[in-house]
């Protein structure tokens, strides 16, 4: 599907583990967006530089150019997030601080942003969760408070994610209460 007038979505994962339970919370909540809404989930961001001051000058590192822009060409982000050492993975937070550049004018400013994730702890990743939003604010995104889905990994049981109804649920209404918030901004 592939209609101009259709809400776009980027997912960034912090997880770049090949059977990531994060990775599969993105592709579910892709796989059952609502109609109008396209989720699409962004690869490669082990491929970024660290953020650096001295190289965010042109000509800019292509792996940045390509996330900045798919960022910018995206109506939000919806990142799915464990926690790492009780606050947010690495690669995330490299992919933020590229993207809350230049200041004022990075790719993320001012994009309506969704924050969920699983996490093997008691609160599913609360901390990360909390890190995450925080650090997506103060970049210049707009964070979606209502979504809130921080996952205990051992609520699955060892079954896919597609398994449990009550967890696609809950993605799905976090990709309708994105677009919903979208569509307020841009209305
Ligand atoms: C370096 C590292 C640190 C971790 N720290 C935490 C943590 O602070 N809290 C937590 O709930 N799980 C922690 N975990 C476990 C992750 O929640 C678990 O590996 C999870 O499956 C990672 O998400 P993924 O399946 O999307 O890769 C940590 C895992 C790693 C590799």
């Amino acid at each position: 599907m592939d209609d101009k007038n259709n809400t776009k979505i980027l997912v960034l994962v912090g997880s770049l583990r090949r059977d990531s339970v994060n990775r599969s919370l993105a592709q579910v909540a892709a796989d059952n967006a609502p109609a109008g809404v396209e989720v699409e989930l962004y690869s490669g961001l082990e491929l970024l530089p660290f953020y650096n001051e001295d190289i965010d000058v042109d000509p800019v590192n292509a792996e940045v150019v390509r996330l900045r822009k798919a960022v910018a060409d995206a109506d939000a982000v919806l990142i799915a997030t464990p926690e790492y050492n009780g606050t947010i993975p690495a690669v995330l937070k490299n992919a933020i601080d590229w993207l809350s550049r230049p200041y004022g004018a990075g790719a993320i400013t001012g994009k309506s942003v969704g924050v969920v994730g699983a996490a093997l702890a008691q609160f599913g990743g609360k901390w990360s969760h909390d890190d995450t939003s925080r650090s997506v604010g103060i970049a210049g995104g707009r964070v979606v408070e209502d979504i809130e889905l921080h996952l205990p990994i051992g609520t699955l049981e060892g079954r896919p994610v597609t398994d449990v109804p009550e967890v696609v649920e809950q993605l799905r209404r976090a990709v309708a209460v994105l677009a919903a918030a979208t569509a307020e901004v841009t209305a």
